[in-house]
């Protein structure tokens, strides 16, 4: 070849490399172009002609080669939305592509699948759609998958499992995952973390997940997983985390648990149908640092096992069947006073008992959360309890704890939550309460406490909730509580012996929903200022001294659900300003020396499903359509100059018989099978025979229960169910307490009076159904 020639041949040589390497430039010049006319929210206005594309914000190139290629894509939050362009596609030498916390929507494109190069994909806190494309698994240099966070649903593509060797990362939490974990997971031999939390995942944890020896955090909570944790999962002596809560699973811990996770730190438990006992071993995961067994079934007695867990400091074991009857039994609580990081210590809802250990006021000063409630401790609260200085919140109710509240308890300077209620603990309160400028709640109601509520209590400024209910306090309620507690939202002084009248003040409590003192012995007249309390939803006075009219100031709390006035001596007529009251549920005014007619607009009350006006002055007719033809209500009216009786009062009432307690348990009773089934004694279906009562008494097995049950009952039952418990309570468990419930209605409802249960048996028996369910 002449040297012409090969001048030639070079020159289209180049050229003809130069046209190619300039088409692939162009290539990922418009393919950003394109990701760029996707984003609609959020600026990308770096991203212009007038600088290469390389130094473009986000973008990184090959620094070596010509031409520059994009290997990385950085626009972590920056504010973004729009969709992801498929064109990410055709950057071919892409590495890594980072775009979380934006407001991307629309799907993850399958078309990432061709992105061979890709190591590290995080498109997290998104708003992203779709699925979970299948066509990921063609990334097969993967080492970071993380889509949590979005709204992606559909099951997680099983092929993900088969073709990530290198997958180190794969998060996928707090989606609307469905379909089951797959079982090639466990292939995913380089797996170090895995989180699947939040999403609707069912079925087993698969056992091939085992086999993952490199995991160091797993987590797979809040789903709706169920059958046992695969035990060969507490093999990988690599753990660190370890968190299954909120799911559906059973079974046991091995016993060698500890043994073989010398590296965990959390062992995330609470919220499933786990039993059996805490292994001793557990003493050898000694880098625990958070235990959570909570809301379970574990049961047996507590290995004292924790003292070497320097670095603990959450350690919740409540609500399960934990069992204890003497100091040896309780010694597990000793041995965490080694701990000197602890900061919460829940052992409430569990079936301890024996005398609370001392060695509770030795815990660490860092503890700010401490729970021993509703378990059958005895013994006095201990000594220097004081002295945990860090406390926020602590609970010793429902023990049989006695003695006093300790003197100094004001010494716990940041104590917001304090609750020793049910128990049998006497003397005053401390004038020391005083001290606790941030409490936020305080609970000692179902005590002996006596004297007088301590004015030092002014102070206590943050007050939301103050429940000194059934105990033997007396003298007047210091006026204070009333003029400068002005964050209360509910007053519970219910069932003591406070004397005195309500001084006007009253009308400053602007926050109070709730305001509960009846079963005292105050007197004088309601006062007119009540109506300040604006948002007041309950007002419970019966029982009392109270004399003069109600008054028309009542009218105007619009918010009313609840208003019982009922044994106190008030005279004469129901206010017209009543009419106001429209949300009104329960108006009990019977046993007072009221006259006049009953208004008609109670008729228009839509909700009110009690009235009792027996044993008052009331006169005439009754109003018989509206509320009294057509709704639920339990209307009693005896003891009146009333024509025309209608209600369901106890049988006996018609014979003549004195108003009783038992004539009030049946009410109740009626008032439970109302509430549960939604129908109402005056349904046309109730007649010849047929009865309410009946009707229920007919279905109140297990398997036929839910014929009976109103279903709006039980779906907000449930709702209600899913804040406080998670979403885990069985249906099972709630049919068990359904029937339990109706099973005390139909008992209260016997029509022979003396066949009834006694009053306080039906306070038992709903305090149990209430502690169960
Ligand atoms: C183009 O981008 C550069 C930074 O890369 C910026 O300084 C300039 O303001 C941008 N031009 C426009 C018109 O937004
Ligand atoms: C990016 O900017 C730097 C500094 O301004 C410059 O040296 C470099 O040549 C630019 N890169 C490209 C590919 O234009
Ligand atoms: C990739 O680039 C080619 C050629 O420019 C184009 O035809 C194709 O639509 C691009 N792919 C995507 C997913 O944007
Ligand atoms: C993804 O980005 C988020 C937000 O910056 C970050 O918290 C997370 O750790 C990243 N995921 C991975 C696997 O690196
Ligand atoms: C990517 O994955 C899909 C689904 O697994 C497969 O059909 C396709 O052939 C793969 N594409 C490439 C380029 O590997
Ligand atoms: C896991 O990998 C093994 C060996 O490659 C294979 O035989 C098995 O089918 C895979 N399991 C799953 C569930 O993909
Ligand atoms: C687990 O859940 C699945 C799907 O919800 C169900 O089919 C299966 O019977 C359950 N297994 C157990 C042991 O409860
Ligand atoms: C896990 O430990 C148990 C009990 O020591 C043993 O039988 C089992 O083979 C172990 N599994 C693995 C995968 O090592
Ligand atoms: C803790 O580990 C040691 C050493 O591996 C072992 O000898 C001991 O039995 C273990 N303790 C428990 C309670 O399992
Ligand atoms: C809890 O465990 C006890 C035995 O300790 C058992 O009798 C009971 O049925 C279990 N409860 C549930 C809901 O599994
Ligand atoms: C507390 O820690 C010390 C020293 O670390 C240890 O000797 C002691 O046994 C521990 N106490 C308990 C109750 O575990
Ligand atoms: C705490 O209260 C007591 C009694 O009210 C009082 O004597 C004491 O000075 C208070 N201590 C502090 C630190 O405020």
């Amino acid at each position: 070849m002449s040297s012409s020639h090969l001048f030639f041949f070079y020159i289209l040589l180049l050229s003809s490399m130069l046209n190619t390497l300039l088409a692939i430039e162009t290539t990922d010049h418009l393919a950003l172009l394109a990701f760029k006319n996707g984003v609609t929210a959020g600026a990308l206005n770096s991203w212009n002609e007038s600088v290469h594309f390389c130094n473009w914000t986000g973008i990184s190139c090959s620094s070596r080669k010509h031409p520059k290629r994009v290997t990385a894509l950085d626009l972590s939050m920056s504010g973004l939305g729009g969709f992801i362009s498929p064109s990410i596609a055709n950057l071919s030498f892409i590495r890594s592509i980072e775009l979380p916390v934006n407001g991307f929507s629309g799907e993850v494109p399958p078309e990432f699948g061709l992105l061979h190069r890709l190591h590290y994909l995080n498109l997290s806190f998104n708003a992203l759609h779709g699925v979970v494309p299948v066509n990921l698994a063609n990334c097969s240099k993967l080492i970071a998958l993380d889509l949590g966070t979005n709204q992606l649903s559909g099951s997680i593509p099983v092929e993900l499992g088969q073709t990530l060797p290198k997958l180190e990362i794969l998060f996928l939490f707090s989606n609307s995952l469905t379909g089951v974990i797959p079982s090639s997971i466990g292939n995913l031999s380089s797996l170090i973390y895995l989180s699947l939390t939040e999403n609707n995942l069912q079925g087993i944890v698969p056992e091939e997940l085992g086999r993952l020896s490199n995991l160091i955090f797993f987590q797979v909570a809040t789903n709706w997983l169920n059958g046992s944790i695969p035990p060969d999962l507490f093999n990988i002596s690599s753990l660190d985390y370890f968190c299954v809560a909120s799911n559906e699973l059973q079974g046991t811990l091995p016993p060698s648990l500890g043994a073989k996770l010398p590296k965990l730190t959390a062992l995330l438990l609470g919220v499933n149908k786990l039993s059996g006992t805490i292994p001793a071993s557990l003493s050898n995961a000694s880098m625990l640092q958070m235990i959570d067994l909570s809301r379970n079934n574990f049961s047996g007695t507590v290995p004292p096992v924790f003292g070497g867990m320097n670095g603990l400091f959450d350690f919740n074991l409540e609500r399960n069947q934990f069992q204890a009857s003497d100091a040896k039994d309780l010694s597990f609580i000793d041995s965490l006073v080694n701990c000197s990081n602890l900061q919460g210590f829940s052992i409430g809802y569990n079936d301890l008992g024996g005398v609370l250990p001392l060695s509770l006021a030795n815990f660490s000063k860092e503890l700010w959360s401490l729970f021993v409630d509703y378990n059958h401790f005895s013994g006095i609260i201990p000594h220097g309890i004081e002295n945990l200085i860090s406390l926020i919140v602590m609970d010793f109710s429902g023990n049989d704890l006695t003695g006093q509240i300790p003197e100094h308890i004001g010494n716990i300077p940041m104590l917001q939550s304090l609750g020793f209620a049910v128990n049998k603990l006497t003397g005053y309160i401390p004038s020391s309460v005083g001290n606790l400028t941030l409490l936020v709640e305080f609970y000692i109601y179902g005590n002996k406490f006596e004297g007088t509520i301590p004015s030092t209590m002014k102070k206590l400024h943050k007050l939301t909730k103050l429940s000194l209910s059934d105990n033997s306090f007396s003298g007047r309620i210091p006026t204070e509580i009333f003029s400068q507690l002005l964050s209360l939202s509910f007053l519970d002084l219910a069932d003591n012996s406070l004397s005195g009248s309500i001084p006007s003040e009253i009308g400053g409590l602007i926050n109070l929903q709730q305001l509960l003192l009846n079963g005292n012995e105050l007197s004088g007249e309601i006062p007119v200022s009540i109506s300040g309390c604006a948002v007041l939803e309950y007002l419970k006075l019966q029982g009392n001294l109270f004399t003069g009219s109600i008054p028309s100031s009542l009218g105007n709390l619009k918010g009313l659900r609840h208003l019982n006035l009922s044994h106190n001596s008030l005279s004469g007529g129901i206010p017209s300003s009543f009419s106001n009251l429209k949300v009104l549920e329960a108006l009990n005014l019977s046993r007072n020396n009221l006259s006049g007619s009953i208004p008609e607009f109670l008729e228009d009350f839509k909700f009110l499903s009690v009235l009792d006006l027996s044993y008052n002055h009331f006169h005439g007719e009754l109003p018989v359509k509206g509320v009294f033809g057509n709704s639920s209500a339990v209307l009693s009216v005896v003891g009146n100059g009333i024509k025309g009786t209608i209600g369901y009062v106890p049988p006996e009432y018609g014979l003549g018989s004195e108003v009783s307690t038992m004539g009030d348990v049946y009410s109740y009773g009626i008032l439970v099978l109302e509430l549960f089934t939604g129908k109402r004694p005056v349904d046309e279906r109730f007649k010849d025979g047929m009865t309410i009562r009946k009707f229920v008494e007919i279905c109140a097995s297990h398997d036929r229960i839910m014929e009976v049950i109103d279903p709006s009952m039980f779906s907000q039952e449930q709702e209600d169910d899913d804040i406080e418990h998670g979403g885990i309570l069985s249906v099972r468990k709630k049919i068990e307490c359904l029937v339990s419930v109706v099973a005390l209605g139909l008992a209260c409802s016997v029509e022979s009076p003396n066949e009834r249960l006694g009053m306080t048996d039906v306070a038992a028996q709903m305090h149990a159904i209430r502690k169960h369910c």
